[in-house]
This record gives structure tokens, C-alpha cells and sequence, in this order.
């Protein structure tokens, strides 16, 4: 019997409608258009706007935008995970929310904590069912309103974030396409440097924790640039190595989107040139586990069968790493 490999097999996503330009922010903070665009590469991000919303309304938009896409019946969906920072609320998780909302009622639904990294992590979960043979269909989603945890009083990180959310199909391949290989790390050494503080067990929300702003994300922006932009290249070459693909053999790197500087560091130690770099940070920011498939979303019609990906991330924990991907059908053939 040949080896069962977990396919991606769809894509689906939703951006909120209102754009929050460098023009507007400037507004907001002591910033420029032309710092954000030198330090950091975005021009714009999307904000989810309006009372009752949170990720789970972005969430169910693009799980119904994948379900549209690949006419599957979402009864036939027996897990559900959601990688967020950003959950509506600490329980039930948004992965549960998400499934009730768009029929999937025969999935185990839970939802993953890895900051950015946490659509690599919840995709290598979701291909060790399918792999094993105890599920068909998984869905797989990233998604966060950072919006929710954002201070736009604080011009270091208030240009960074925006709010999405993206998810995928997978499902079993006998013909070796999917995720072929993973390579994901954690150190906790990490925790000082990108974190939010308030609103868990050790700070219960309270005055204090408002009045301190510590409900919000921080974090300190040089050492995590430091730490993403060697880590992710780390991991991003040794998957490289370990699967003897040179960098005429990869369609395209699919990075975590926190910073251009972040991004062309990583595509040169992998020696791939721009056009074979998946990027969109300039159009909606950071938007933490989404930034991945939001790219898979936004490149879909350019993806053929069979070519090589190599997805990368970093982020708060520290969590990163790098997951290799052989596409599984022709973008072009999925339609919008
Ligand atoms: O996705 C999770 C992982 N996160 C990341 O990967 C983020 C990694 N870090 C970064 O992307 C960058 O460190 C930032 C974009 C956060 C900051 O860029 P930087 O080039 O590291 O800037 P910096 O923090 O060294 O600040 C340089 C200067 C400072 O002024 P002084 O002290 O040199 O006078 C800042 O106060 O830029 C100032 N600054 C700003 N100026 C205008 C900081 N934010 C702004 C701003 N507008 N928005």
C-alpha cells in the first residue's frame, strides 16, 4: 500500500472591508509613511470593525469561501483547528464556534496557541491524522484580530498588525503530494521579549491590568527581528537540505509576513530571488496565524501541481519553523 501524505487540497480566506492606511495612522501616532515602508513594508492592513465581531467572524467567512470553493460537505469534516492569538474568548474555542457556524458538526474542533507560528504548527497536527489514516478532511485555520490587542497609542507596534483569517483543506494523497516534511521549534527564553501580559490566570483582568496596558501586545522589535530573521533561515535552509532541494527546486517560499526586511533576509540564505517569494505584507500587514495561507490564498492561482513550497514562520514564544509542501492541483483551476 503506498504511503499516505496530507494534501492541501483548497484554500479559502476574508479580510474585513476597512482599510486602515499609513495616512490615517500617521494620525493616530508619530509616524510616517515612509518609516513604515522603509522599516517594515506595509502600506495598508485590514481592520474588522463593528460590535460582535471577533475572529470567529473572520474565521467562518473563510471556511465558507474554502467550502464554496471545493464543494465539500462540511458534515464530512472530522477536525477542526484554529491558530490564533486572538481567540473570541478563552472557551469554547473559536475552532468549535467556527465548525457550528458553518455546518461542520461531525468534526472535533480545538484551537492552537503559537502566535505566528501557529498555522505551521496546527497544519503538521492536522497532517498527523490524515497521515495515519484516522481522518479524510481536516480543516485547518489561521486567524486573529490583532485590532482586538493592539494599542494605537504605541507607534512601535500599532503600524505592525491587521486582521484576518485564511484556511485549508487537507486531505490524503497516495501520490506523495502535501506536507513532506517539518521541522518546528519553541524556546521560552523567548517569552520576555513578545508577549501579552493581562487577561490570563496569572493577571486576571482588573483595573490594574487596563490602567498598565496590558491587555495589549508587546514587544521588544529588535531582538525579535533578530531572533526571526536567523531562525527562520535556519530552519528554512535545513529543510532545504535534509529533502536535497537546491533553490532552483522551490516555486516559492511562503514566509510569515511580520517584516520585508524579515522576508528578503530568509529568501537570500535560501538564495531564491523576489519573484519566487510569496508577499502581501504591503496589503494587509502582520495578521499573525493568518499571514501563511493568506499568501497560499492570494498565490492560489498561481500554484501548479507538484511544485515545491517551503512555508517558514517565527514568532512569539519563540516559536518558528518550516514545513515542506508539494502542491497538490493547479491554482488556476480553483476559482475565486
Ligand atoms: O510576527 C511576530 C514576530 N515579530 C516580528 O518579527 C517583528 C520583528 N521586529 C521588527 O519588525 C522591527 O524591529 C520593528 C518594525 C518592530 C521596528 O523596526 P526597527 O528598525 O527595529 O526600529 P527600532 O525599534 O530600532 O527603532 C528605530 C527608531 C527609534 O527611534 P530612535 O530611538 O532611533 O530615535 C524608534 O523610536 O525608530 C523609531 N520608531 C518609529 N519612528 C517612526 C519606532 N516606531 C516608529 C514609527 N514611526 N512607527
Amino acid at each position: 500500500m503506498s504511503k499516505i501524505t496530507a494534501a492541501i487540497t483548497g484554500v479559502g480566506a476574508y479580510v474585513p472591508d476597512y482599510i486602515l492606511d499609513n495616512e490615517e495612522l500617521s494620525k493616530l501616532v508619530d509616524t510616517t509613511d515612509e518609516w513604515i515602508m522603509t522599516r517594515i513594508g506595509i502600506k495598508t492592513r485590514h481592520i474588522l470593525k463593528g460590535e460582535g465581531k471577533g475572529t470567529s467572524y473572520m474565521g467562518i467567512r473563510a471556511v465558507n469561501d474554502l467550502l464554496e470553493k471545493t464543494g465539500v460537505d462540511p458534515t464530512e469534516v472530522g477536525l477542526v483547528i484554529c491558530a490564533t492569538v486572538t481567540p473570541d474568548m478563552f472557551f469554547p474555542s473559536t475552532a468549535n464556534l467556527i465548525a457550528f457556524q458553518t455546518g461542520m458538526t461531525n468534526a472535533f474542533c480545538f484551537d492552537m496557541s503559537a502566535a505566528c507560528s501557529g498555522f505551521l504548527f496546527a497544519l503538521n497536527t492536522a497532517a498527523q491524522y490524515i497521515m495515519s489514516g484516522m481522518q479524510k478532511k481536516v480543516v485547518v485555520i489561521g486567524a486573529d484580530k490583532m485590532s482586538a490587542i493592539t494599542d494605537y497609542t504605541d507607534r512601535t507596534t500599532c503600524p505592525i498588525f491587521g486582521d484576518a483569517a485564511a484556511a485549508v483543506l487537507l486531505e490524503p494523497s497516495t501520490d506523495g503530494y502535501g506536507i513532506l516534511d517539518a521541522s518546528l521549534h519553541s524556546d521560552g527564553r523567548g517569552a520576555q521579549h513578545l508577549y501579552m501580559l493581562g487577561g490570563g490566570s496569572l493577571h486576571p483582568s482588573s483595573e490594574h491590568t487596563i490602567r498598565e496596558k496590558m491587555h495589549y501586545v508587546h514587544q521588544e522589535g529588535q531582538t525579535v527581528f533578530k531572533a526571526a530573521v536567523s531562525n527562520m533561515a535556519d530552519v528554512s535552509v535545513e529543510v532545504m537540505q535534509r529533502n536535497n532541494l537546491g533553490s532552483e527546486d522551490i516555486r516559492y517560499l511562503v514566509p510569515h509576513q511580520a517584516n520585508m526586511r524579515i522576508i528578503d533576509a530568509v529568501a537570500n540564505r535560501m538564495g531564491l530571488p523576489s519573484e519566487r517569494c510569496m508577499v502581501n505584507i504591503q496589503k494587509y500587514g502582520n495578521t499573525t496565524a493568518a499571514t501563511i495561507p493568506l499568501c497560499l490564498w492570494d498565490y492560489e492561482q498561481r500554484l501548479n501541481k507538484g511544485d515545491n513550497l517551503v512555508l517558514a514562520a517565527f514568532g512569539g514564544g519563540f516559536t518558528w519553523g518550516a514545513i515542506y509542501v508539494k502542491w497538490a492541483y493547479d491554482g488556476a483551476t480553483m476559482h475565486k
